[in-house]
């Protein structure tokens, strides 16, 4: 579907005047449906945008409770736990037995292959009827945590002194069951009775995993960077992983995003002292921080690609958007290179006025930044082949957030006469998206808070942008080199406090509501904390850079304090039909409690108005947050609960209760007795 025409916006420079009264501009934006995301067949929930309705439910406190906690009158089901099996055939992980080993067993790795992966992140739902009581869920599964799979396991902490090493060295069986856990899950669900539940044996049911074929698409396929002693061509890459957020395109297929990568390299030390590899090279990796000895997964110790010294290449290889077609299992996933290579946290299409796709991506690292691609082809909905490749042609910016209240959005082009040439490591246009982040960089974007989850407002069309935290950001302007890739800029207007400990959320408004625009207008909607704690700060002028205090908090000018809910580490986001903004959390919470999900109207009187909904198990973050297209569902995922436990120790026991193992599991929230969620 192509996206209605707005009503005519007011010219982008008397937005900007009226920066000293920004909520103005906000409230001025027309309330009309674009087109985020979408079903093939039927229409997903952001399509199906309507007028604004009042949230309305018993908000509930902050816990540190090993539980799934609810307003009252709202239940779950657990719709799929890590080691469900997706077929009848295959029997399901026994976890009563992870104390004892059971993943060791010569055939775990096979079995986890018809697993639910681990760790799951980002959930996708594509409707397989026209209310949403049946679709397809296209669910990431991060990462391993092998501490609550393997016994006598170190854990990260001591893998990062060493440890995993000697493990899988003991242990190298345990590799391909994680290589098999990692990647994305898509399996068919149902509500049945009011409950919701994983279809066995469905068509559509499949794992791709760490090693899966996937092709390489864009204008870095083939590239001499991307070639391998495996893959002499460079167009197929073994495997995705660090997939964290996602997106849908409009034509209904699933994008997943390739985050922290640089996890699964090691010995950097060692191509280091190669004499005949390009610095360029090893710089590049660098600036990914990828491990110098052993890597934080060790997956180098049993397979050579992921030894940097062995395949220096291999890398380059991952931190892509990969596209998949959940309806289809016969057509292999792409990687989509246009679209560039960072740490990719998701990807949000949106389709412009004149039906060009536009993809907001965040590189969820300390200062790095966010990035916004504009397809070159046009997005028809009569014919949904001619979108397959839409992605593969077209071109990325990277965000600058100035003081003024307005932004640019900055072209990464290769071109000999710089400043993006080979002089500055750059002979192609394929290098500039492989090199990315340095690319950005010297083209003067904007270092941010750790860019997480981007949303579009599928009301208004307003892009948000949830920046987690970032406690390395200091008070004063300095050139302090960071990790020996970023300088420190201190605090500026789109990131505006020193040591951020609780980040915040930035509303963007593309010029003329057109999002193929290189300018846009911004503000700051929400910096989180405990509105009780700190200072409240109601006008926007006042969240003056490196003069906003840690505790100090804005909630779009929302003043009543004792009416909002303390919030920290805005991680993903999204939006019900009635253009509600909803944010899961991940890491530090004012109080110490779980992590959990929030609310809040975007306009209105009550903009800003954030209070909490859920809060989630000991250990766990929160993810996913996807409605089904008729609001009466909302999935989470419930990602490393009990973490920095381990099988002999468990932390949380969550989802089974007693003394059962945690398991990573999707759940599907709902009012008792049917109803939106929320209203
Ligand atoms: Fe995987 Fe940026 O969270
Ligand atoms: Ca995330
Ligand atoms: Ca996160």
């Amino acid at each position: 579907m192509k996206r209605p025409t707005p009503p005519p916006a007011p010219a982008f420079a008397a937005l900007l005047e009226q920066r000293l009264t920004r909520r103005s501009i906000l409230e001025a934006a027309a309330l009309t449906p674009f087109v985020v995301g979408g079903g093939a067949l039927f229409t997903s929930a952001a399509t199906r945008a309507e007028g604004a309705s009042a949230l309305a439910f018993k908000p509930i406190a902050g816990s540190k409770a090993d539980e799934v906690i609810l307003p009252p009158g709202y239940t779950y089901d657990v719709v799929a736990r890590w080691g469900e099996s997706l077929f009848s055939k295959v029997p399901d992980l026994d976890a009563a037995k992870l104390r004892d080993g059971i993943l060791f067993e010569p055939h775990a790795a096979t079995l986890q292959r018809s697993w639910f992966g681990q760790n799951c992140d980002a959930i996708h739902f594509f409707p397989l009827d026209e209310r949403g009581t049946r679709g397809i869920l296209c669910v990431n599964n991060e990462y391993t945590d092998e501490a609550l799979m393997y016994p006598g396991h170190p854990g990260f902490n001591g893998a990062v002194r060493g440890e995993g090493r000697a493990y899988v060295r003991k242990h190298p069986e345990t590799v391909n069951v994680s290589i098999a856990a990692t990647g994305v899950s898509i399996v068919e669900v149902i509500r049945e009775r009011g409950r919701w539940r994983m279809v066995k044996d469905s068509r559509f049911n499949r794992r791709i995993t760490a090693d899966t074929p996937i092709e390489i698409g864009g204008p870095a396929r083939g590239a001499a960077l991307m070639r391998t002693h495996d893959d002499p061509g460079g167009s197929v890459a073994l495997g995705t992983f660090g997939n964290c957020a996602g997106g849908e395109t409009p034509w209904g297929t699933y994008l997943t995003s390739e985050e922290n990568i640089q996890d699964y390299f090691g010995n950097l030390d060692d191509l280091s002292a190669r004499r005949d590899v390009d610095a360029h090279v090893v710089q590049s990796h660098r600036c990914w921080r990828m491990w110098k000895a052993h890597s934080l997964y060790g997956w180098e110790n049993v397979h050579a690609r992921f030894d940097l010294a062995q395949e220096p290449r291999e890398a380059f290889r991952f931190g892509w958007i990969v596209e998949i077609d959940p309806r289809d299992p016969s057509r292999p996933p792409v990687k989509r290179t246009a679209l560039g290579r960072f740490a990719h946290e998701g990807a949000t299409p949106v389709v412009a006025p004149d039906g060009r796709v536009a993809v907001y991506m965040g590189d969820d690292d300390k200062f790095e930044y966010v990035y916004k691609f504009i397809s070159t082809g046009r997005f028809d909905a009569k014919n949904p082949r001619a979108n397959r490749d839409l992605l593969d042609a077209g071109t990325l910016h990277v965000a600058r957030f100035d003081a003024s209240g307005r932004g640019q959005w900055l072209p990464l082009v290769y071109d000999p006469k710089g400043p993006l040439n080979a002089a500055a490591g750059f002979h192609d246009q394929a290098e500039v998206l492989i090199k990315a982040r340095a690319a950005a960089h010297l083209l003067g974007a904007t270092p941010m808070d750790r860019p997480e989850d981007i949303e579009a407002n599928p009301l208004t069309g307003r892009i948000y942008v949830a920046c987690t935290r970032n406690d390395s950001r200091t008070a004063a302007s300095t050139s302090r080199a960071y990790s020996g890739r970023e300088i420190d800029p201190g605090p500026n207007a789109a990131n505006p406090r020193a040591n951020n400990t609780y980040g915040h959320i930035i509303e963007i408004r593309e010029a003329n509501d057109d999002q193929t625009a290189r300018e846009f207008s911004w503000e700051v909607f929400i910096l989180a904390g405990d509105p009780k704690r700190g200072r409240l700060i109601t006008n926007i002028e006042d969240l003056e850079p490196g003069k906003v205090g840690s505790e100090d908090t804005y909630f779009a000018g929302y003043a009543k304090a004792s009416e909002l809910s303390a919030i920290g580490s805005p991680d993903n986001l999204g939006f019900d039909r009635a253009g509600n903004l909803w944010i899961v959390t991940d890491g530090a919470q004012p109080h110490d409690t779980n992590d959990g999900c929030w609310v809040c109207p975007t306009s209105g009187p009550e903009r800003g108005k954030l209070q909490q909904f859920m809060s989630g198990p000991v250990g766990a973050e929160i993810c996913g947050v996807q409605f089904t297209p008729d609001n009466e569902t909302l999935f989470f995922s419930i990602q490393h609960p009990g973490e920095n436990g381990s099988v002999e120790s468990p932390k949380s026991h969550w989802p089974d209760g007693g003394s059962a193992q945690p398991r990573a599991s999707v759940i599907a929230v709902r009012r008792e007795g049917g109803g939106r969620v929320g209203s």
